[in-house]
């Protein structure tokens, strides 16, 4: 899939999204009713048959959301999806590990052996359909788009990300954007550094030159796993060479060698000057807590980092604050989670109401408030959100809507593992023209660079 497809979708987007605002048509309000008949209700004892031989009644979901916001926020799917199966057991198959680092190489192992849990976290795009739609691992769930309406309701530019021959592949719980940059308002305010609506990157480090002098860790990161500096280097791309070059990094009209990316990784080489020394024993929440607790100003992180602070019973604009991640202010990047149904599931029916209540108007305003995303769905009351998904939702009607490709979107899964590989080595040795040259020859490698 090219980049360009993804702007086209993008672009729809952006044309359902004003049109459905101004659509009377009142969703349902509840979660569906199943369609299909539970299961076998008396499960048998536990034993070591295959689930799907026993026929017994039971969910197994596989992701990687294991920190406290995302366990919360899981936690609410699993309650929605009671609603329509109250006796299917859930079997809560986690692989921690942000941005699924961990979980995707267990994944492919059990796919690859043929023991697929019934339904996983995918990120739309490269990811579900290069790796899982490609190797036929899912099955296309069309159908429930037609029974449950959902062509209403989700936005065409997304399900085109999960739609390959006419055939769509999932559905999505909610859509993360990527390039925030959080904020502990008490140290910055004590710093004497003052956050605007905007940041650009000079403002950033001048803020953190600040914060510095006066004794406070200006950056948190938590890269026990490559992917949270990978992300601190895709925002700063976008940052300092805007949306249009960003996205024509992925059909090649913008060159990994172009002097603006040069720069994005010069000021990214500036960024991680200013950050904790133990960022690489941290993990992402560990660096967010990090910066609860005051040890340390600004995290650059997607907004799954709003479910940690709710989580932490923290308020919008008083215990912490953002701002888009420097110089990508009108820009949305896109992170978003959807599952799908395993080819030969071993729960196939359950499984379909699992993906009903994900894609329900009550599972999505249940869940993303939690989460910190924003729901895929277009019509959920807006009341029921607070200050930063308001925000959010604001940006994702307006700006310019980006993929990302440390979160699998933007590009295949071996320039995502060459992408992490470049930030390792720039990590250490800061050289711009061997990390700009590693991007080109992947590119390259992958199929769409030039
Ligand atoms: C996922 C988020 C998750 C984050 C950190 C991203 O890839 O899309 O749902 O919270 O990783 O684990």
């Amino acid at each position: 899939m090219s980049y360009k497809r993804i702007l086209l979708g993008c672009a729809l987007v952006l044309v359902l999204a004003l049109a459905l605002s101004g659509c009377a048509a009142p969703a349902a309000t509840q979660a569906p009713a199943p369609t299909t008949a539970p299961e076998a209700t008396q499960a048998p004892e536990a034993t070591q048959a295959p689930a799907a031989a026993t026929g017994n009644d039971k969910l197994e979901v596989f992701s990687w959301w294991t920190s406290g916001g995302e366990a919360a926020a899981l936690d609410s799917l699993f309650a929605t999806f009671k609603t329509l199966s109250p006796a299917t057991e859930i079997i809560n198959a986690t692989v921690a590990g942000g941005g699924g680092s961990a979980a995707r190489g267990v994944l492919q192992t059990r796919l690859a052996g043929g023991d697929p849990p019934d339904t996983w976290q995918f990120h739309p795009g490269f990811e579900l359909l290069g790796q899982y739609v490609a190797a036929n691992y899912v099955e296309p769930i069309t159908d429930l788009y037609a029974s449950e309406k959902w062509n209403d309701v989700m936005p065409k530019g997304l399900v085109d990300l999960m739609t390959k021959d006419g055939q769509i592949y999932g559905v999505l719980a909610g859509v993360h954007r990527g390039n925030g940059l959080w904020y502990n308002k008490k140290l910055v305010e004590k710093a004497g550094v003052t956050v605007g609506a905007t940041m650009t990157p000079d403002e950033f480090l001048a803020a953190a030159a600040k914060l510095k002098a006066a004794g406070i860790t200006p950056l948190c990161v938590g890269d026990s796993g490559i992917w949270a500096s990978a992300q601190l280097f895709e925002n700063t791309l976008l940052g300092v060479i805007g949306p249009e070059k960003y996205a024509g990094l992925w059909d090649g009209s913008t060159s990994f060698a172009d002097p603006d990316v040069k720069k994005a990784m010069e000021t990214y080489g500036k960024m991680l000057a200013y950050q904790n020394d133990d960022h690489s024993a941290l993990s992402w929440d560990q660096a967010v807590k990090k910066l609860m607790e005051g040890g340390c100003a600004f995290s650059s992180m997607g907004d799954w980092a709003y479910g940690e602070f709710v989580n932490a019973k923290m308020k919008d604009n008083v215990d912490f604050g953002w701002v888009s991640h420097p110089g990508t202010a009108g820009s949305f990047m896109i992170v978003a989670d959807g599952f799908g149904l395993a080819n030969k599931a071993p729960h196939p029916e359950q499984t379909k109401n699992w993906l009903r209540a994900i894609g329900s108007k009550a599972g999505q305003e249940a869940f993303n408030p939690l989460k910190g995303s924003i729901p895929a769905r277009t019509d959920v009351d807006r009341a029921k959100f607070g200050v930063y998904h308001n925000w959010s939702m604001d940006s994702f009607a307006k700006d310019a809507l980006v993929p990302s490709v440390v979160h699998g979107s933007a590009a295949p899964a071996d320039f995502q593992q060459a992408f992490n590989d470049g930030v390792t080595s720039f990590v250490v040795d800061k050289n711009v023209d061997a990390f700009s040259a590693a991007l080109v020859a992947a590119a390259k490698a992958s199929g769409f660079g030039k």
